[in-house]
């Protein structure tokens, strides 16, 4: 499944969308170091019944890359950029996995005026260890020296649950992916979610309709954690995705996409 992929130029940056349907907008944010690719599902799914805008963040897809540092209040402003130079000026339906859910974090934060729903799967809301965040700072290191091959190699059996890694297509699509995404866009990242916020104080304020869903097998932010983070949120729900890990919506797209549907028509 492959759609339309349009760009538009955004003071320095030029940022690569997919824009398919019509009606409420549902916008979807990728995790690190994918791109909109993972939600081909979720893109087919609501352009049935919504607008969907399905970004490639900074540094990932056919997005700029810029060096240094991207953090997530960067890429929170470049989504709410895009939505304003597409004339998106009703509250959206945000959903982000991991990285992605780092960003609606800020999203929320920089941008509430434009945001209505939030749909955070497998994420997490508290700030790297200060270990964490070294082995980010190293991997940064190590990719530009080697390029992404090495991110490739490794990191699609720890996102998959048991199920997915045995189907090669999955694997290898996340492979591709990752293969797509400059060195420097995948470094500037990692730079930006080591410095990413604690949002945990935070949680109560939230008060938009929240989806908080988790792979049952996600290691990276087990459910449990979820579960936690969204116990404090006022208005959240949580559910848990059975034979899934850490990329559900790609590893489990129908289970996924009828919790979402179901969402969306009870808020
Ligand atoms: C992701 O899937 O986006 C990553 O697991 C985020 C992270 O490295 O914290």
């Amino acid at each position: 499944m492959t759609f339309e992929l349009n760009s538009i130029q955004l003071d320095s940056i030029n940022i690569a969308y997919v824009d398919e349907g019509d009606g409420e907008c549902v916008v979807f944010l990728h995790g690190f170091p994918l791109s909109h690719s993972m939600w081909a599902s979720q893109i087919q799914e609501f352009s049935k019944t919504h607008r969907v805008i399905a970004p490639d963040l900074r540094g990932h897809g056919a997005t700029s890359v810029t060096q240094g540092t991207v953090t997530m209040q960067d890429m929170a402003h470049d989504v709410a950029k895009l939505l304003k130079a597409l004339d998106i000026t009703s509250p959206v339906t945000l959903c982000g996995l991991s990285m992605g859910g780092y960003v609606a974090w800020e999203f929320w934060r920089l941008h509430q005026e434009l945001l209505g729903r939030l749909v955070l799967c497998d994420t997490r809301s508290i700030a790297d260890s200060e270990e964490v965040a070294r082995g980010r700072h190293m991997m940064a290191a190590q990719v530009i020296q080697a390029g992404a091959q090495m991110a490739a190699d490794s990191m699609p059996m720890k996102l998959l649950g048991e199920k997915a890694k045995t189907h090669l297509e999955v694997v290898e699509s996340i492979r591709s992916m990752i293969l797509g995404t400059d060195p420097q866009g995948i470094a500037a990242t990692q730079r930006g979610m080591a410095e990413r916020i604690d949002m945990t104080s935070q949680l109560a304020q939230v008060e938009v309709p929240t989806l908080v869903l988790c792979g049952a097998e996600d290691a990276i932010s087990p459910p449990e954690e979820m579960q936690q983070f969204a116990t404090a949120m006022p208005n959240a729900k949580f559910v848990e995705i059975a034979n899934a890990g850490h990329l559900a919506p790609l590893e489990q797209p129908s289970a996924t996409n009828e919790a979402i549907r179901s969402f969306l028509e009870s808020t």
